[in-house]
């Protein structure tokens, strides 16, 4: 968590004076939140949960994912997102990544099948995905899109928020994210069907706080992911700090990109420079010994990097649930053993993405951080610079 502080505590100290700590009802923290999230992403509806991986699962269920269908993930994601699909009953299909460290279209193309019916581009670690291209593909085959911006809160691509271009997005509260309350999340969409949808998911009862919202339609059986009126208060406060810790971070990153093109470093293609978040600077070596090298040079002045191929469970490899089809806590419910996804399971193998374990062992990254002063970016740069 970047930034928090006196008014987050004020914020929650009124909360609990009040003694309105439940969220429905009274038009609180979350359903201020909800307003204003949806508002800053540019979307019609925002739905607040306990987490990413809540938000991704009530996305897919709000899109009418399940049993039958293929979902196309990133190789190089944390692997909730992959899960997530699971937990709809769908089968992850892994796809590569390219030299921008985001999904590659050709590379999704490739694995389409008539099942496909949904994939989720990741934002990995604040980079947008090739989203004009993404889409127009999904238009071709007539495919959902689920933008998983978790790692990528507040960012743009060429002018949009990520999350507001595909047909919905979820996000990611925890305390890595560029603004948090500790663990929360959100789906986003501008489908009233979606969001009513994905809102049963959420909470069992949702359209039973408010008898004049009731749904007949929607009476199948959810959960309970809500969102704390603690949560809200907290990011109603964190929402207003988000644009500058973003403004911030950009410019420290252009001046990290600006000292690494000078010694010659080729740095990972970014397909929207001037929105994304700049949470982190990066560079793609023709080896792994060079990367290694680098990133050892910089850790030696105290500069933290590293390898996207070093982050455990964010590369496919490490998925030990999806490596081994454990898919769900009973086989009966197993997504891998039901008979519904008998003609779309697929067969995972650490090679499946060779590709994207090239680029991942190549690529450094180097984090930025909205608290860094400008001398302490020159540091980085100067580092760079010496390396
Ligand atoms: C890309 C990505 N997707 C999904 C998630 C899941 O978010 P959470 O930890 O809030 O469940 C994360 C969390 O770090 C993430 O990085």
């Amino acid at each position: 968590m970047y930034r928090i502080g006196e008014a987050e505590v004020q914020r929650v100290r009124r909360l609990i004076e009040s003694g309105r700590i439940f969220r429905y009802g009274l038009g609180g923290e979350c359903d201020k939140f909800e307003r204003d999230w949806a508002s800053f992403v540019g979307v019609e509806h925002a739905r607040m949960s306990r987490s990413g991986t809540a938000a991704l699962y009530t996305a897919l269920v709000g899109l009418g994912v399940g049993p039958g269908d293929q979902v196309i993930v990133p190789a190089y994601t944390y692997m909730a997102t992959a899960l997530a699909v699971l937990g709809a009953g769908a089968i992850p299909v892994v796809a590569d990544v390219d030299d921008s460290l985001t999904l590659c279209p050709k590379d999704v193309e490739r694995r389409l099948t008539p099942h496909t019916r949904a994939i989720i581009p990741v934002h990995m670690v604040g980079l947008p995905c090739d989203m004009n291209k993404l889409m127009r593909l999904a238009r071709k085959h007539d495919l959902l899109v689920l933008e998983d911006a978790c790692q990528a809160v507040g960012g743009g691509y060429r002018g949009k928020r990520l999350g507001s271009i595909g047909h919905a997005g979820a996000f990611s509260f925890n305390f890595f994210k560029n603004i948090s309350c500790g663990e929360g999340g959100a789906f986003v969409t501008n489908s009233q069907d979606v969001y009513d949808r994905g809102s049963v998911a959420v909470d069992c009862c949702s359209f039973y706080w408010n008898p004049e919202e009731e749904r007949p339609d929607l009476q199948f059986a959810g959960h309970n992911f809500r969102a704390s009126e603690f949560e809200g208060a907290i990011l109603n406060v964190q929402l207003k700090r988000l644009e500058g810790i973003l403004t911030k971070m950009r410019e420290h990153k252009k001046m990290v990109l600006e000292a690494g093109a000078e010694a010659g470093y080729k740095s990972i293609r970014n397909h929207s420079l001037d929105h994304e978040c700049g949470s982190h600077a990066g560079f793609l070596f023709k080896t792994e010994e060079e990367a290694r090298a680098f990133a050892d040079g910089l850790q030696a002045q105290k500069v933290s990097c590293f390898l996207p191929m070093d982050t455990g469970r964010h590369v496919y490899t490490r998925w030990d649930p999806i490596m081994r089809y454990q898919g769900a806590h009973h086989p009966a419910l197993d997504p891998f053993e039901i008979a519904a996804n008998r003609k779309c399971r697929v067969k995972y193998t650490d090679d499946m993405c060779a590709a994207s374990l090239d680029v991942l062992n190549r690529a450094v990254l180097v984090g930025m951080h909205p608290n860094n002063t400008k001398a302490k970016v020159r540091r980085i740069a100067k580092a760079i610079t010496s390396v």
